[in-house]
């Protein structure tokens, strides 16, 4: 194997990461923090009508998503319902990160009309008015909701239920087998991972160039793209992705930049503070974590894809003329004259063979979980 290709490979791992601090949220660690947040996970009362929890569309057992091409709350919504496992080594959250701390994105669904369609007001009122909220909420914050200013015990919420899903990281693969195995240069142990899956993965960091955007241990860069999927929502609007998520940042009250932010020194809002808005943000999506994708089909923002062997196809296909019959193209449109980056990123079609698809496909199999033991 050559040296480039076997750097590629280890750049995957390893995994788990070590443990990342979140000093804007005091209680990120806290092990009774992560009680309580997974009661409220799993709790209605926090919605308008008492009828929707986190966990109507965060199922446990489908990988914490929910199998639809797009999130069903109150209403439907516009977007694919993404995992929070792992979510706690992200820089920006949702597909077009529009928070970006673990805490905001827990907020975001509360207050979404479609989703469960609540109010600041309703959520403090239930922190202080059901006994048993009430009495978690002082044993992980040691203070009364009474006493707590209705922005401060709303964004607390959100940190607990921050500190549960910070307890959500995924378990080894069989690929994270197979790329330590590498590093300490056992070829038993490497004979172990499937020949498909080996080849798919030789491709994915090489012909096919899927890690110039699915980098790292986390399969992403953590940035955003466009892969040619269209922004034209069923009923005619326009989803552009990441320029309407850093507006929604820049005018939110519970962004790292705000008073809410636990650390005084606000070492985290760098990225915050430097995100400006450009044409190039029209229509780009975050690039998704790829562990345990086999697990949560449907695929993209929208959910338009359902299968992995769909998205390996669609790659398959993307050229230049793709990329711009997803983006709206009548003549003024913002986004009709973007530059040129997607383009470079795919100059010509990929036409891979129905072997080099299967292989693909195998390969991003490879990075699911093991079962517990
Ligand atoms: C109606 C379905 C629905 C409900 C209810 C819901 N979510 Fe989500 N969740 C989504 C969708 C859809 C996205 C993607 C949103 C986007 O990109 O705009 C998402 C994204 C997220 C993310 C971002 C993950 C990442 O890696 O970027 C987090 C965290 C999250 N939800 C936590 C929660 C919590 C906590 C609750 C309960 C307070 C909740 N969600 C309730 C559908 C839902
Ligand atoms: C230019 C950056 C880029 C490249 C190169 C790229 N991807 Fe992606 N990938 C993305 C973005 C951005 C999305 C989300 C797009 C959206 O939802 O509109 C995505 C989505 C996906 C998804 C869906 C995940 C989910 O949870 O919905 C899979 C699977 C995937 N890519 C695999 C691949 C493979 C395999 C390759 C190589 C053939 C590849 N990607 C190349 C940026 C990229």
């Amino acid at each position: 194997m050559d040296a480039d290709v076997r750097d590629a490979i280890l750049g995957h791992g390893p995994w788990p990461p070590p443990p990342v601090r979140d000093p804007s949220n005091r209680v990120a660690a806290s092990a009774a923090a992560a009680v309580f947040g997974r009661t409220l996970f799993f709790d209605p009362r926090l919605s308008t009508d008492g009828t929707i929890a986190c966990s109507t569309c965060h199922l446990p057992e489908f990988g914490y998503t929910d199998r639809r091409p797009v999130g069903i709350g109150l209403a439907t919504t516009d977007r694919n319902t993404k995992s929070v496992v792992d979510a706690r080594f992200n820089r920006w959250y949702g597909w077009s990160g529009a928070t970006d701390s673990l805490w905001a994105a827990s907020l975001r669904p509360l207050l979404d009309p479609r989703e469960m369609g609540s109010a600041e007001r309703h959520v403090v009122e239930r922190l202080r008015n059901e006994p048993d909220l009430a009495a978690g909420y002082r044993r992980v914050f040691r203070e009364s909701p009474d006493r707590v200013d209705d922005g401060r015990l709303f964004a607390d919420v959100g940190k607990a239920l921050a500190a549960f899903q910070n307890t959500l990281i995924s378990r080894r693969s069989a690929f994270d087998d197979y790329r330590d195995a590498l590093a300490r240069g056992d070829q038993r142990a490497q004979s172990r991972y499937p020949a498909d899956a080996l080849r798919g993965l030789q491709l994915f960091v090489g012909r096919a160039q899927c890690n110039l955007c699915h980098l790292g241990p986390q399969f992403s860069n953590g940035e955003f793209d466009r892969v040619g999927i269209s922004v034209r929502r069923p009923d005619g609007r326009i989803d552009w992705g990441r320029h309407d998520g850093i507006k929604a940042l820049q005018s939110s009250r519970f962004s790292l930049l705000g008073r809410f932010n636990d650390d005084p020194s606000r070492s985290t809002a760098g990225s915050t503070r430097h995100v400006a808005l450009t044409a190039e943000n029209y229509g780009q999506f975050r690039v998704p974590s790829l562990r345990n994708v086999a697990r949560t089909a449907p695929y993209m923002h929208d959910g338009s894809l359902a299968t992995l062997t769909e998205v390996v196809r669609h790659y398959s296909t993307i050229d230049a003329v793709k990329l711009h019959l997803a983006m709206p193209h009548a003549h003024g449109e913002p986004g009709d004259d973007l530059p040129s980056r997607p383009i470079e990123t795919f100059p010509r079609t990929l036409d891979l063979t129905e072997r080099e698809i299967a292989d693909l496909v195998a390969f991003l199999e490879s990075l699911t979980e093991r079962p517990r033991r």
